[in-house]
């Protein structure tokens, strides 16, 4: 792992500025601007429809912004692309094999095929995967599929991964296991970019918190400041479950 993330130019920090994203009249994204740095977990929180998965999706290169610039580190333009991945709230599988979903993955980003069997084996090995690895993907359960899907992402080798809401549609166990694997991604060294609604995962998983509400950023705050101290009254009520949108 650490092979290819030393020998690819980092991408981080990443600077964005005046990110807005319009729908008719609506900002849905307003004039964010932000740099986000290689370390530190970064756990985007915010009520339904504050533009979470908007922004990651923005970020990504998804969406084409209606305004502002999104600039990768080193001016690594679109080659910056293939060294970031993401996971949605549901994975989506191929009708194949657990171990030809991760393979595909690979075939797409140029992967040469010597290197990838063994790249497939350890992702399925790291997720607790293995033994279904030849079971087609549709036919496991959601917390297997979603842990194919950051099996899949962590084979790319990402220096950065976007998490939209990875754990939304699992039970406890599931999510347990879930963020076991988001751990172990990033002590690989890969930043985690996460949204979620579940604030006892945002205390477990962030570094740091960002509270985006009707598109832009409240707070951002190292996780402990933001539950003990949040500076916004906007930020204590959405603590205590009062900011409904
Ligand atoms: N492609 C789109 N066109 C128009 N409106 C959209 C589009 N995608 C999302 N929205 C709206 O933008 C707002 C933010 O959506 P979203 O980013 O999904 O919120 P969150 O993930 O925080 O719940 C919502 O009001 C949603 O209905
Ligand atoms: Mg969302």
């Amino acid at each position: 792992m650490a092979r290819e993330m030393s020998g690819a130019p980092a991408i981080l920090p990443l600077a964005v500025e005046g990110l807005t994203y319009t729908a008719g009249e609506a900002r849905l994204i307003d004039d964010l601007t932000f740099r986000l740095e290689p370390g530190p977990r970064t756990v985007i929180v915010g009520p339904n429809g504050a533009g979470k998965s908007l922004l990651l999706r923005l970020c990504h290169g998804l969406l084409t912004p209606t305004a502002g610039t999104i600039r990768w580190s080193g001016g690594a333009g679109p080659d910056a692309s293939r060294r970031q991945a993401m996971v949605f709230q549901r994975p989506v599988m191929l009708r194949r094999s657990a171990a030809a979903n991760v393979e595909f993955a690979l075939s797409l980003r140029h992967i040469p095929r010597d290197q990838r069997k063994q790249r497939v084996a350890a992702a399925l090995a790291k997720t607790g995967l293995a033994d279904v690895a030849g079971r087609p993907a549709r036919v496991l359960s959601f917390g297997e599929q979603q842990r194919l899907a950051l099996a899949r992402a962590w084979a790319l080798e990402p220096q950065v991964l976007w998490l939209d809401e990875p754990t939304a549609s699992l039970d406890p166990a599931a999510t347990r296991a879930v963020e076991a694997i988001i751990d172990a991604i990033h002590a690989g060294g890969t930043k985690i970019v996460m949204t979620t609604h579940d604030l006892g995962q945002a205390r477990r998983l962030g570094d740091e918190i960002v509270l985006l509400h009707k598109g832009r950023i409240v707070e951002r705050a190292p996780t402990a400041d933001f539950f003990e101290r949040p500076q916004s009254p906007l930020s204590r009520a959405f603590i205590q479950g009062e900011l409904l949108w």
